[in-house]
């Protein structure tokens, strides 16, 4: 597993020109566009990377992107590896554990969820404070590296409380409607039933998706800062029978990005 993870990033080094960034953005379903922002790029298809599975689910392109969010030098993941596509979870955050040995030291997440808060309207922008782990296997199962992270690594503070408090800050000076709650990470692909939208709600979940918590366990193990944020792009719970469908996920991702774009492009910048 170190070598493949070195050998991976030792391709990656190879291909790119200039210092490696210390930010890292995952951009999520619909939000691939997101890269448009980004200047000075330099492409390297996942097709090309040694050890990458490829990305293949509709509305992921599947590529890293060297570039500039305004003045800060990122690194993006433009689609990432989905667990319900068949990869495992070692698969879906080989990504992480690359990043980390580039020297990435913040990860960036973003997604699209379905809201089970009764506050949300689709196309609101959620900052994940916190998520529940609903996948049927962790990341880390398995024999631990040390070099890696600790056996037993704290999800206390998943996501970073000052990131978090930027972003609200950032929001209330810009009139920006944000809004903060639980993500809840489930296997997919299917959506959930109303009763399930429910049961999410009741034990504490805000938002339900099915990505961002296996990248995130990672990033964390990684001792990497974390920062994670969804657009709401459906809205679930007992009473609610509209029928969510992939395309609808997608245009309300992609009406979001606008603001989901102006939002993270403000909090790269910091420091
Ligand atoms: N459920 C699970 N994943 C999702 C949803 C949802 O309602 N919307 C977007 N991704």
């Amino acid at each position: 597993m170190i070598e493949k993870i070195n050998q991976t990033a030792q391709f990656i080094r190879s291909r790119v020109s200039g210092t490696i960034p210390e930010t890292a953005i995952i951009l999520g379903t619909g939000l691939g566009a997101l890269v448009d922002h980004i200047d000075d790029k330099t492409y390297i298809s996942y097709t090309e990377i040694p050890n990458f599975p490829v990305s293949t689910v509709e509305g992921h392109s599947g590529n890293l992107i060297f570039g500039r969010l305004g003045q800060t030098p990122v690194l993006a993941m433009q689609g990432r590896f989905h667990y319900y596509e068949g990869y495992d979870m070692k698969q879906v955050t080989f990504p992480v554990r690359v990043f980390k040995a580039l020297g990435i030291k913040r990860l960036f997440v973003s997604n699209a969820a379905g809201g089970m808060n009764r506050e949300f309207q689709v196309g609101d922008i959620m900052v994940i404070t916190d998520h529940i782990n609903l996948f049927p296997e962790n990341p880390l199962r398995g024999r631990n590296y040390n070099e890696l992270g600790p056996r037993f690594p704290a999800m206390t503070e998943a996501y970073s409380k000052q990131l978090c408090e930027a972003a609200f800050r950032y929001a209330e000076a810009n009139g920006l409607r944000l809004m903060k709650g639980v993500y809840v990470g489930t296997p997919g692909p299917t959506f959930e039933t109303p009763a399930e939208y429910e049961y999410f709600r009741i034990i504490g979940g805000d938002a339900v998706g099915m990505s961002t918590v296996p990248e995130v366990i990672v990033a964390n193990h990684a001792g990497m800062e974390v920062f994670g944020v969804s657009v709401i792009t459906d809205l679930g719970g007992k009473d609610i029978t509209e029928v969510p469908t992939h395309e609808e996920v997608q245009l309300a991702a992609q009406a979001a990005q606008p603001r989901m774009m102006q939002l993270i492009k403000a909090l790269v910048a910091l420091r």
